[in-house]
């Protein structure tokens, strides 16, 4: 039980932890409390705070899901279409996640105040993260079945 495949394994389910776990308390927890208890510069300052700091932990789980992702497709030793379906919802995913904290979070950093333009961002904001909550969900499902589906393997890479 205690190899390197599985500490890498094991590696990659806390980054998929982490990246999902932080984006939902944000979404579903803490956003939510702010817009009901704080006044409107209060709480685009708080939210420009934890857009930085989500963001770096976002960014980089994401980084760390590809590299350990890299080393489990080493250790298996082929790719299979699923595979390949997960790898095009991995890229699509981290696309929208650079859209999400580095156009749209560096956008609302920069806006001067609280205003109409500043929640359109901010929505826009929370519906790509939602976006990218449900693909990585999707992801998880389509990785259950990676090791104990179907799911042949059809092209090696050894
Ligand atoms: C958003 C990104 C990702 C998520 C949410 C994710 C999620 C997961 C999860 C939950 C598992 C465990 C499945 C299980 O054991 O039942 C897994 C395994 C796996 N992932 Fe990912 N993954 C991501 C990115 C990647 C990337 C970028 C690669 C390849 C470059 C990759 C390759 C693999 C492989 C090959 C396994 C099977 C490992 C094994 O069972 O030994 N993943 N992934």
């Amino acid at each position: 039980m205690l190899t390197l495949r599985f500490l890498v394994l094991f590696i990659h389910i806390v980054a998929v932890i982490v990246a999902l776990g932080g984006s939902l308390f944000s979404t579903f927890a803490l956003a939510p409390v702010l817009a009901a208890e704080l006044d409107a510069p209060a709480r685009l300052r708080v939210f420009r705070r934890i857009v930085r700091r989500l963001g770096v932990i976002v960014l980089t789980s994401l980084a760390v899901l590809a590299v350990t992702g890299i080393l489990n497709v080493l250790f298996l030793g082929g790719v299979s279409i699923l595979l390949a379906i997960k790898l095009i919802l991995v890229i699509v995913v981290i696309g929208l996640a650079l859209y999400q904290y580095g156009t749209i979070g560096v956008q609302i950093w920069r806006a001067p105040g609280p205003g109409p333009e500043v929640a359109e961002l901010q929505a826009r904001f929370r519906r790509v993260g939602l976006t990218v909550g449900s693909l990585v969900l999707l992801i998880v499902y389509l990785s259950i079945g990676l090791t104990r589906g179907s799911g042949a393997i059809v092209a090696s890479i050894r």
